[in-house]
């Protein structure tokens, strides 16, 4: 971590109930957390409930979306706007995570859209980019992930990286118990800022960048130790509220 405030980001994914919710309403310390970002990214259907019942009572905590809708209004079915995100407090929004890229076809400039839209009705977007494993092997990496930034460059400028975060998550990690190491990890992270850079060396300094893929409780520390990573967005490890708090502990004393 390198003086950027760390951001730890939960993504509960198609998991959760509101036994959930009431798990972290009851126990999530983030008041204890005040030298980092918390956030929660439940399924959307219960963003109001985790909004009431968890961030409104702990500022500590803020509530995001995990996908939205690169309209604004309209028919398009089962689609969530920018303006429903902040009738339920949602000021932040995942785009373009590797399940939705690969399940459900979001090509790069569908994903850039998706980030405009939320920047411009001030909704925070959380870029997720990442290769797959054959990616990796091809060496491909750097290549995948310079697309996925620059599809958002060409859309939004350079600039649009002032107020979004970018979330690297390599696909083989996600959900395997197989995190990359923190030295692959770092590369990466690295390779992103100094892409960034090319463009704009400010922006490339403040924009924080989040690791994911099988992050827990017990590699988390050595993660935050990296000099480019801000932090986490963090999938199976967040569904257990003592887990997810434990990850947040490891940012607050790694900051
Ligand atoms: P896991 O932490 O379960 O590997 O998921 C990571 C992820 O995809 C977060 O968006």
């Amino acid at each position: 971590m390198s003086g950027l405030k760390p951001f730890i980001a939960a993504n509960w994914k198609m998991n959760g109930n509101n036994a959930l919710i009431s798990e972290f309403a009851q126990q999530f310390d983030a008041e204890a957390l005040s030298d980092i970002d918390v956030l929660v990214c439940p399924p959307s259907v219960y963003l109001e409930r985790f909004s009431y019942q968890v961030a409104k009572h702990s500022s500590a905590i803020a509530v995001g979306a995990q996908n939205l809708n690169e309209n604004d209004s309209g028919a398009f079915t089962g689609e969530i706007s920018t303006a429903m995100l902040h009738e339920v407090n949602a000021k932040f929004v995942i785009v373009g995570h590797s399940e939705r890229r690969s399940i459900y076809g979001e090509t790069p400039e569908l994903v850039a859209k998706k980030y405009n839209v939320a920047l411009t009705n001030q909704i925070t977007p959380i870029l997720c980019t990442g290769e797959s494993e054959q990616e990796r092997d091809n060496e491909q990496t750097f290549n995948v992930i310079a697309k996925d930034i620059d599809a958002v460059i060409e859309l939004c400028g350079i600039k649009s990286f002032e107020q979004g975060i970018i979330a690297y998550e390599p696909v083989w990690a996600i959900g395997t118990g197989k995190s990359a190491t923190p030295e692959q990890a770092q590369e990466v992270h690295q390779f992103i800022r100094s892409h960034l850079a090319k463009y704009d060396d400010e922006v490339a300094a403040g924009v924080r960048i989040l690791y994911g893929g099988s992050v827990n409780e017990k590699n988390a520390a050595e993660l935050f130790k990296q000099n480019d990573i801000n932090g986490a967005l963090v999938g199976g490890a967040s569904l257990v509220s003592e887990k997810f708090m434990a990850i947040c502990q490891n940012a607050q004393s790694n900051k």
